[in-house]
Protein backbone atom coordinates (compact mmCIF):
# COMPACT_ATOMS: atom_id res chain seq x y z
CA UNK A 1 0.00 0.00 0.00
CA UNK A 2 1.47 3.34 -0.66
CA UNK A 3 1.26 5.86 1.60
CA UNK A 4 0.28 9.55 1.06
CA UNK A 5 2.09 12.20 3.22
CA UNK A 6 0.71 15.92 3.12
CA UNK A 7 4.01 18.16 4.27
CA UNK A 8 2.28 21.37 5.92
CA UNK A 9 4.63 23.98 5.95
CA UNK A 10 5.56 24.86 9.91
CA UNK A 11 6.49 28.60 10.41
CA UNK A 12 8.55 28.40 13.35
CA UNK A 13 10.51 31.50 15.00
CA UNK A 14 11.86 31.80 18.71
CA UNK A 15 8.10 32.42 19.52
CA UNK A 16 7.01 28.50 18.49
CA UNK A 17 5.41 27.19 15.68
CA UNK A 18 2.91 27.93 13.33
CA UNK A 19 1.20 25.47 10.97
CA UNK A 20 -1.77 26.81 8.35
CA UNK A 21 -3.69 23.96 7.01
CA UNK A 22 -5.83 25.67 3.99
CA UNK A 23 -9.08 23.74 2.52
CA UNK A 24 -8.34 22.87 -1.26
CA UNK A 25 -5.05 23.79 -1.08
CA UNK A 26 -3.09 22.09 1.31
CA UNK A 27 -5.33 19.10 1.58
CA UNK A 28 -6.37 17.51 -2.08
CA UNK A 29 -10.59 18.47 -1.13
CA UNK A 30 -12.65 21.27 -0.07
CA UNK A 31 -12.55 20.59 4.44
CA UNK A 32 -16.86 19.71 5.32
CA UNK A 33 -15.84 18.49 8.87
CA UNK A 34 -12.69 18.38 11.51
CA UNK A 35 -12.79 16.26 14.33
CA UNK A 36 -10.93 15.42 17.26
CA UNK A 37 -9.80 13.31 19.48
CA UNK A 38 -8.12 13.94 22.85
CA UNK A 39 -8.07 12.20 26.37
CA UNK A 40 -7.28 9.01 24.57
CA UNK A 41 -6.55 6.12 26.89
CA UNK A 42 -3.59 4.15 25.93
CA UNK A 43 -4.86 0.80 25.75
CA UNK A 44 -7.46 1.82 24.13
CA UNK A 45 -8.30 1.53 19.76
CA UNK A 46 -10.29 3.69 18.11
CA UNK A 47 -11.87 4.02 14.49
CA UNK A 48 -11.99 -0.09 13.55
CA UNK A 49 -13.54 0.94 10.36
CA UNK A 50 -13.63 1.69 6.39
CA UNK A 51 -14.90 4.51 4.76
CA UNK A 52 -16.77 3.71 1.11
CA UNK A 53 -15.84 7.07 -0.47
CA UNK A 54 -15.18 9.45 2.23
CA UNK A 55 -11.68 11.15 1.88
CA UNK A 56 -9.66 12.12 5.19
CA UNK A 57 -6.66 13.37 6.17
CA UNK A 58 -5.51 12.54 9.47
CA UNK A 59 -3.12 14.74 11.90
CA UNK A 60 -1.48 13.67 15.15
CA UNK A 61 -1.16 16.89 16.70
CA UNK A 62 0.37 16.47 19.83
CA UNK A 63 2.22 13.25 21.43
CA UNK A 64 1.96 10.20 19.01
CA UNK A 65 0.09 6.50 18.39
CA UNK A 66 0.13 4.09 15.97
CA UNK A 67 -2.47 3.90 12.95
CA UNK A 68 -3.04 0.52 11.39
CA UNK A 69 -4.04 0.55 7.88
CA UNK A 70 -5.56 -2.41 5.51
CA UNK A 71 -6.67 -2.26 2.31
CA UNK A 72 -7.69 -5.82 2.07
CA UNK A 73 -4.26 -6.66 0.29
CA UNK A 74 -1.74 -5.62 2.59
CA UNK A 75 -1.78 -4.12 6.04
CA UNK A 76 1.04 -1.71 7.66
CA UNK A 77 1.26 -0.23 10.70
CA UNK A 78 2.29 3.51 10.86
CA UNK A 79 3.00 5.86 13.80
CA UNK A 80 1.70 9.34 13.66
CA UNK A 81 3.97 11.79 15.58
CA UNK A 82 4.30 14.71 13.42
CA UNK A 83 1.72 18.24 14.10
CA UNK A 84 3.12 19.36 10.56
CA UNK A 85 2.23 16.34 8.19
CA UNK A 86 -0.80 14.29 7.84
CA UNK A 87 -1.57 10.89 6.37
CA UNK A 88 -4.20 10.95 3.82
CA UNK A 89 -7.02 7.71 5.23
CA UNK A 90 -8.23 7.30 1.06
CA UNK A 91 -12.33 5.38 1.16
CA UNK A 92 -12.14 1.42 1.51
CA UNK A 93 -9.06 1.63 3.77
CA UNK A 94 -9.50 -0.43 6.93
CA UNK A 95 -8.25 1.87 10.06
CA UNK A 96 -7.77 1.81 13.54
CA UNK A 97 -5.50 4.06 15.69
CA UNK A 98 -4.12 2.78 19.06
CA UNK A 99 -0.45 2.53 21.15
CA UNK A 100 -1.99 6.35 22.05
CA UNK A 101 0.87 8.22 24.56
CA UNK A 102 -0.08 10.37 27.13
CA UNK A 103 -1.74 14.02 25.84
CA UNK A 104 -1.97 12.82 22.65
CA UNK A 105 -4.41 15.01 20.24
CA UNK A 106 -6.06 13.67 16.76
CA UNK A 107 -7.02 15.82 13.99
CA UNK A 108 -9.17 14.42 11.05
CA UNK A 109 -9.92 16.75 8.08
CA UNK A 110 -13.17 14.79 6.58
CA UNK A 111 -14.67 15.95 2.91
CA UNK A 112 -17.94 15.50 3.87
CA UNK A 113 -20.50 15.69 6.76
CA UNK A 114 -20.97 12.83 9.25
CA UNK A 115 -22.77 10.32 7.55
CA UNK A 116 -23.14 6.75 9.19
CA UNK A 117 -24.17 4.92 6.02
CA UNK A 118 -20.39 5.93 4.19
CA UNK A 119 -19.15 3.55 7.16
CA UNK A 120 -18.14 0.13 6.69
CA UNK A 121 -17.96 -1.48 10.66
CA UNK A 122 -17.98 -4.86 9.49
CA UNK A 123 -14.57 -6.97 9.27
CA UNK A 124 -16.36 -9.49 6.83
CA UNK A 125 -17.62 -7.24 4.95
CA UNK A 126 -14.98 -4.83 4.14
CA UNK A 127 -13.28 -7.75 3.03
CA UNK A 128 -16.03 -8.74 0.79
CA UNK A 129 -15.92 -5.44 -0.81
CA UNK A 130 -12.33 -5.22 -1.05
CA UNK A 131 -11.09 -8.49 -2.49
CA UNK A 132 -14.25 -7.95 -4.88
CA UNK A 133 -13.02 -4.17 -6.19
CA UNK A 134 -9.71 -5.96 -6.39
CA UNK A 135 -10.90 -8.61 -8.73
P1 LIG B 1 -16.75 6.43 16.39
O1 LIG B 1 -17.02 6.16 14.96
O2 LIG B 1 -17.01 5.33 17.38
O3 LIG B 1 -15.25 6.97 16.58
P2 LIG B 1 -13.88 6.23 16.22
O4 LIG B 1 -13.85 6.15 14.73
O5 LIG B 1 -12.82 7.11 16.72
O6 LIG B 1 -13.86 4.91 16.92
O7 LIG B 1 -17.58 7.74 16.81
C1 LIG B 1 -17.86 8.04 18.16
C2 LIG B 1 -19.19 8.79 18.23
O8 LIG B 1 -19.08 10.07 17.63
C3 LIG B 1 -20.30 8.06 17.51
O9 LIG B 1 -21.48 8.21 18.30
C4 LIG B 1 -20.46 8.83 16.22
C5 LIG B 1 -20.06 10.23 16.61
N1 LIG B 1 -19.47 11.05 15.53
C6 LIG B 1 -20.12 12.19 15.12
O10 LIG B 1 -21.20 12.55 15.62
N2 LIG B 1 -19.55 12.97 14.15
C7 LIG B 1 -18.36 12.64 13.58
O11 LIG B 1 -17.87 13.40 12.70
C8 LIG B 1 -17.70 11.43 14.01
C9 LIG B 1 -16.38 11.03 13.37
C10 LIG B 1 -18.28 10.66 14.98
Amino acid sequence: MTLEWINFVPRGDERGVLVAIESGRDVPFEIKRIYTLHGLHPGAVRGGHAHKVLRQVIVCLSGSCLIDLDDGRSTQSVPLDDPARGLVLAPMVWHEMRAFSPGCVLMVLAAAHYDEADYIRDRAEFLKRANAASA
